[in-house]
């Protein structure tokens, strides 16, 4: 009966006409290794980032910002000798200024479609790896409040563009040494220049991106820009899940190195 097919026992892949398999999955690897990395990277990530969230302070050393903190737009930010520090908020904001700011960034990845994958993996089990069974008695995928509003990705796409464009801008001025003279280079200027380009690269290997350059056309041979774009766009979109990670590993190190030379703790070397 219908309401014999509904229990939770007949759901999922307990189903009436599937296959009876008593067992969880035939797997006989080490499946679990991925979730498990999953879970403890960005577990890792979200403890890190969080601290340096709500610390609200050695986010800027000159001409180093942080980007977690970065366009700075509360009252409260720390004056940045030329950065992008608008002031946007009001004294009213009193606390993290990159409260404000970090929505955007963490949004984009938050609903990534590779970042997706694997929190559902890593955290949810659902399901853990290919081919094992998910514990959970029901599954909805993204057709239901609140997973569906991952659809607004494409949206985050757009905000993620003149995010890199503002961490490009603090890139250009870390060539200027503490003083604003044109010039200077450090390991800040480094470390800050390759953070920059695995987050170009990440944010254009996105699929959203990929779709809004090539996609809904019926004939690339009309199009030829967009078709050459869209083959360079989908070259690095082959690598996005290795860029997601080392894009958001040289941004926690980007931070990190910002907060060592403001704390005190590290002279940045300078090159010239
Ligand atoms: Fe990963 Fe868009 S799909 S950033």
């Amino acid at each position: 009966t219908e309401s014999a097919d509904s229990s939770p026992a007949r759901r999922g892949v307990h189903t009436q006409g599937r296959a009876a398999i008593p067992n969880r999955h035939l797997r006989t690897d080490r499946w679990w290794v991925p979730p498990l990395m999953t879970a403890l990277g960005l577990g890792a990530f979200v403890v890190y980032s969080t601290w340096r969230a709500f610390a609200n302070g050695n986010y800027y050393a000159a001409p180093y910002v942080s980007p977690f903190y970065s366009p700075c737009l509360a009252s409260n930010c720390t004056d940045m000798n030329g950065g992008a520090d608008w002031h946007l908020f009001g004294s009213w904001w009193g606390i993290s200024p990159a409260l404000i700011v970090l929505i955007f960034p963490l949004g984009f990845r938050l609903t990534c479609y590779y970042y997706r994958k694997a929190y559902y993996r890593g955290f949810w089990a659902s399901p853990p790896a290919c081919a094992v069974a998910e514990p959970h008695a029901t599954y909805t995928g993204e057709t239901r409040f609140p997973l569906i509003l991952q659809n607004i990705h494409r949206y985050f796409f757009y905000f993620a563009i003149p995010v890199a464009g503002i961490l490009t801008y603090d890139v250009v001025l870390s060539f200027r040494d503490a003083d604003g003279n044109w010039g200077h280079a450090g390991l800040g200027t480094l470390v800050m220049l390759v953070n920059i380009t695995l987050i170009w690269a990440y944010t254009f290997s996105c699929h959203s991106c990929r779709h809004i350059i090539g996609g809904r056309l019926k004939h690339f041979s009309k199009h030829p820009v967009r078709f050459r774009l869209w083959g360079w766009v989908g070259r690095l979109n082959r690598h996005h899940m290795l860029l997601a990670w080392v894009s958001l590993i040289s941004v926690a190190l980007a931070d990190f190195y910002v907060y060592l030379v403001a704390s005190g703790a590290f002279d940045d070397p300078r090159f010239f």
